[in-house]
């Protein structure tokens, strides 16, 4: 073989291996929503799967977003290897070591990497970390960007999911104080519903991302989040929130193929306000024609044409309802009680659904002054409901689509 022909060849080689992740799955991501337990073998194998599989992904974790990244680091870097990985490596940018971000060095290391993994804490300390000011994007971050559009998979859990949209990031605060006081784009009140119009890494398109949801019942605060800003130039209609030690894995996101599945232990909720209205009443903030989606295990949705396909281990509930009424609650956005399986939030949702007599429900705030009234209905056109038997309400498996939703303030 002659120089010339071993160089195209290793070239050709190279482009083989590349394009090999690359047709597979796309442009690829795995959205945990927090909480990932080290024995989450399901989720764990799928992120080395997708960063091409065992002996072979040499994973990067990014663990700027905590406020101790090689404590991170270790965590994960001792999970990872014991599921396989052939490496773990510290990309090794964070607040106290900014100027990585623009070191040729750092930014090889990252050109060399199968997969990476954004580890939780403070979502607002990655971005710091990846851009400067005015969100000007670093040579890290740009080629974190290219290898991910070349197929090369970003999973993220907790604040790792919630800094990934291109659209406005989510920084905190809680669903009632958000229902009440609005978005802000700073506050000196932690409860207070804070983000970033300039958005998150602008990895994934089309949604605000958000994590620990029903686990802290932060359903009111995403909706909010999204009427707030959907007219902004960062701003979206639809949302998504991610359960703890569960996982929304992405597959060739920016086509039309674009695929959301649901792995792990609960569900991931799709909020959509295009067709909302606002009406506030004495002020209040007050909606309507909202529509909700939650898929757990097995559940699949296009995330372009929001089409769903339920897992084959579920059916649908018209018919096969187990109860006559549906419940309601006086602490909608409670998240989930300690030893139970479902959110407040959901487990009214889910009610609803499963319900003969009753077509609609709704739970109220705790807090008063105003007391929001969350009223859920399965009467919208194209709404479903599916289940997953198991041994009673809490441990059921409930999905649904479509679910129409309004907030309103009473008296
Ligand atoms: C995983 O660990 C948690 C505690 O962290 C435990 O409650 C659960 O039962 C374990 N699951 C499996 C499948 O071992
Ligand atoms: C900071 O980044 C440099 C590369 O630019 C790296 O060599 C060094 O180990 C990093 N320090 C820490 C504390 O992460």
């Amino acid at each position: 073989m002659s120089k010339l022909n071993l160089i195209i060849f290793l070239l050709l080689l190279i482009q083989r291996s590349q394009s090999k992740q690359d047709s597979q799955y796309g442009k690829s991501f795995v959205f945990v929503g927090g909480g990932l337990s080290e024995n989450n073998t399901v989720i764990y194998k799928k992120i080395i799967d997708m960063a091409g599989g065992q002996n072979t992904a040499r994973i990067g974790m990014i663990a700027a977003a905590s406020a101790d990244p090689l404590d991170s680091f270790g965590y994960y870097k001792t999970v990872f290897l014991n599921y396989g990985a052939k490496e773990v490596n510290f990309i090794p940018i964070h607040v106290a070591n900014k100027s990585a971000n623009s070191d040729p060095v750092v930014v090889q290391l990252i050109k060399q990497q199968t997969g990476f993994f954004f580890s939780g804490g403070d979502q607002a300390r990655i971005i710091d970390s990846f851009f400067g000011n005015g969100h000007t994007i670093s040579p890290a971050m740009r080629a974190i960007i290219e290898q991910n559009n070349m197929g090369v998979v970003v999973a993220g859990s907790s604040a790792g999911t919630a800094c990934q949209p291109s659209a406005v990031m989510v920084e905190g605060g809680v669903s009632y104080d958000a229902l009440r006081y609005g978005a802000h784009t700073s506050s000196s009140h932690s409860d207070d519903l804070v983000y970033l119009q300039h958005g998150g890494t602008g990895l994934f398109d089309g949604y605000i991302l958000d994590s620990h949801f029903g686990n802290r019942g932060r359903e009111g605060r995403l909706i909010r989040l999204l009427s707030d800003t959907r007219h902004l130039s960062n701003g979206v209609d639809y949302g998504i929130g991610v359960d703890e030690n569960t996982a929304l894995v992405i597959t060739h996101a920016g086509t039309s193929t674009a695929t959301g599945h649901i792995l792990g232990e609960s569900g991931v909720t799709i909020i959509d306000v295009s067709k909302s209205q606002t009406e506030p009443q004495d002020g209040d903030f007050n909606i309507r024609d909202v529509y909700m989606t939650y898929l757990t295990r097995g559940d699949e949705i296009n995330l372009n044409t929001h089409t769903v396909k339920f897992a084959p281990s579920k059916t649908k509930l018209g018919g096969h309802e187990q109860y006559d009424w549906a419940l309601t609650s006086s602490d909608i956005f409670y998240g989930l009680r300690k030893n139970e399986h479902k959110s407040e939030f959901l487990r009214v949702a889910a009610s609803v659904f499963d319900a003969r007599l009753d077509r609609s429900s709704y739970g109220v705030t705790y807090e008063t002054s105003p007391r929001f009234t969350v009223r859920m209905s399965k009467t919208g056109s194209n709404s479903e409901g599916w289940v997953e038997r198991h041994s009673s309400f809490q441990t059921d498996l409930h999905s649904y689509k479509n679910m129409y939703v309004e907030i309103t303030t009473q008296g």
